[in-house]
């Protein structure tokens, strides 16, 4: 964090107390702290305590007291990291509608360093749907969330919407900067898990996926510094939280599908884990199906395969790895399936294998290379598959 210009937004909540602790925290690891308060954040914290503990004046108004513009565009520019917090409900969703009626959403708009933003609200707030929808809205702009935590709130309440503590938002910051890592910088694309195609609004036609194989290739590559775009399917269990991991949360194929072309071209690596639904009803009843004579004909239609679709778009500096999930001719199929999405590999795991395919923690896989080359994996947890994959990616990108 030494010498790093980190630009601290305060939006007016009671967390803001909280600020003076981060302040004195990100001075102390070197940091160059700069502070920008809402109107209202300052009847919370002091613009003076902020400005000793900064060893620098504290930016409010578009202009100071002498008129002199506080140029929001250069401030942006000037800064390597930006943290909003405590960022409230208000802040929160002007944030994600492109308002700027303060100096700092105007920066907030002109940034192109990374922004990390830390939620701060009473509960029932924290849970109505429009402020979750603007989380949401945020989280995929690519600013990074350090959740709110659970516990007694200044209402006198209990529940979910204290700002995180100084210091795991320091642990956030200092995983940011953490120079050792192999992929920083770089962004990554993962999918993982189902999809589930509806038949009517109660049932739908899925798989027996559960992602976790696409959860720890996301954390694999996110500890590597990377800048993760997680798209889940439905029932992936909850992955803890990581600055570096953005997870985008579909149901069916055609979502997951619009979700990967918005992402893809940023990309640096894609690997794409999910259990797709090849087909989906032709026609999604609008009402429950009721039961009526002994048979009933579904008509299927086909999904359009993603990951062939992204190799079709697909430049030469852009890693692509799919996945096979066979049955039988496995290296055949593989082979196949690699040279018809025009990937780069493609790993391979056979239902066959003991201890490989659905819910389990433990996958037995062959990486199979556009050289044609392969190399076979012993059973390994998922983590160390995941591992093996980050490590053949910072090979490609060498
Ligand atoms: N895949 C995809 N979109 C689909 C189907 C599959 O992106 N509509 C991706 C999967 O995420 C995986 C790879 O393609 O990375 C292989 O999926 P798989 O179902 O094994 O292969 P298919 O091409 O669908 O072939 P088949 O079902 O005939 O085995």
């Amino acid at each position: 964090m030494k010498g790093k210009r980190i630009l601290l937004g305060i939006s007016g909540g009671i967390a803001a107390y909280k600020c003076c602790a981060l302040v004195r925290l990100m001075v102390k690891a070197g940091a160059h702290v700069q502070v920008i308060l809402t109107p209202d954040a300052a009847a919370f914290v002091s613009p003076l305590t902020l400005s000793v503990l900064t060893k620098n004046p504290v930016l409010s108004t578009f202009s100071n007291k002498d008129g002199v513009w506080n140029n929001h565009v250069d401030i942006a520019l000037q800064t390597d990291l930006f943290i909003i917090a405590p960022a409230t409900a208000n802040t929160i969703g002007k944030m994600a509608n492109g308002l700027c009626d303060n100096l700092l959403l105007a920066t907030y708009l002109s940034a192109k360093c990374p922004v990390i933003f830390a939620p701060a609200m009473d509960l029932d707030m924290h849970e109505h749907p429009s402020v979750k929808q603007n989380i949401k809205q945020l989280i995929s702009f690519g600013n990074h969330l350090i959740p709110a935590e659970n516990g007694e709130l200044a209402s006198g309440l209990t529940g979910t919407g204290r700002m995180a503590e100084p210091e795991t938002i320091m642990q956030h910051i200092a995983n940011y900067f953490d120079g050792d890592k192999k992929l920083k910088g770089k962004q990554v694309l993962v999918t993982a898990g189902p999809t589930y195609e509806a038949i009517d609004p109660v049932r739908y036609i899925g798989n027996h996926s559960t992602g976790k194989m696409g959860l720890a290739i996301a954390h694999s590559f996110a500890a590597q510094g990377a800048e993760v775009v997680l798209i889940c399917g439905p029932g992936v269990s909850q992955l803890s939280s990581s600055t570096h991991i953005n997870r985008i949360d579909v149901t069916s194929a055609l979502e997951m599908h619009k979700a990967c072309i918005q992402h893809f071209k940023r990309a640096d690596i894609t690997i794409m884990s999910a259990a797709v639904a090849d087909y989906r009803p032709a026609q999604s009843a609008t009402q429950k199906i009721k039961k009526n004579g002994d048979i009933l004909n579904l008509e299927l239609v086909k999904n359009s395969d993603i990951l062939q679709d992204l190799g079709t778009k697909k430049t030469s500096k852009q890693l692509l790895i799919g996945f096979a999930l066979e049955t039988q001719n496995e290296l055949a199929h593989a082979k196949d399936k690699l040279k018809r999405k025009n990937l780069d590999m493609i790993v391979l795991n056979s239902l066959n294998d003991k201890g490989a395919g659905f819910g389990t923690d433990t996958n037995k896989v062959t990486f199979i290379f556009k050289s044609k080359k392969s190399k076979a994996l012993p059973l390994m947890t998922k983590q160390e598959v995941a591992h093996e994959l980050v490590l053949e990616a910072i090979k490609f990108l060498a």
